[in-house]
């Protein structure tokens, strides 16, 4: 249901784009993504596909470590946003999932600001939640990942979080660093 609207506004800028100057940049997957995201794809090769994306549709797979899923509806996925300052996502949390602590570096998001933040499912059932960011490209940086999934020298984690010997080491194995 979420998606017809998507679906309606693109094609609107679709429409007005052919009576005027081109006002989208579907990324062009062919070169590499710089700082302003993708380059565009040349407007005679855009298609209508380029403007529809049904991955927010699909329930993400919460087999795993954090018990969560983040399904990205950003450029990199949907080449339609490129460009547009906009981009969504898709969460599904099972019962005690979290999405643990991150940022993203290249926007603002509407379900919380762009600072530190996490999710978790406190209730009975699995959670949903579909979330807009003020960026095509809004980056995800999960601090635990950063934190723990790296091979810096325990001892260095251990002065940076406070964590003993035990718990970074623990913490290092269980998300795939060394040291
Ligand atoms: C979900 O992920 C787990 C772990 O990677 C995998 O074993 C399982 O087959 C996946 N389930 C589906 C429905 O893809």
């Amino acid at each position: 249901m979420m998606f017809l609207p998507i679906f309606f506004f693109f094609s609107l800028l679709f429409s007005f784009s052919q009576a005027s100057v081109v006002d989208f940049c579907v990324a062009d997957f062919s070169l590499p993504d710089g700082p302003a995201g993708y380059s565009c794809k040349k407007p005679a090769k855009v298609t209508v596909d380029d403007f529809t994306y049904s991955g927010l549709g699909k329930v993400g797979n919460t087999s795993n470590i954090i018990k969560a899923a983040v399904t990205p509806a950003f450029a990199a996925q949907f080449g339609g946003v490129n460009g547009l300052g906009l981009s969504m996502a898709r969460l599904d949390i099972a019962v005690d999932g979290v999405v643990p602590m991150h940022t993203h570096p290249g926007a603002s998001e509407i379900l919380f600001v762009g600072l530190l933040h996490f999710q978790i499912n406190s209730g009975k059932t699995n959670a949903l939640a579909i979330v807009s960011f003020s960026s095509s490209n809004p980056g995800l940086q999960i601090l635990d990942f950063a934190l723990f999934a790296n091979d810096l020298p325990s001892e260095l984690v251990e002065k940076t979080t406070f964590l003993d010997d035990a718990q970074v080491k623990k913490l290092k194995k269980v998300l795939g660093g060394t040291g």
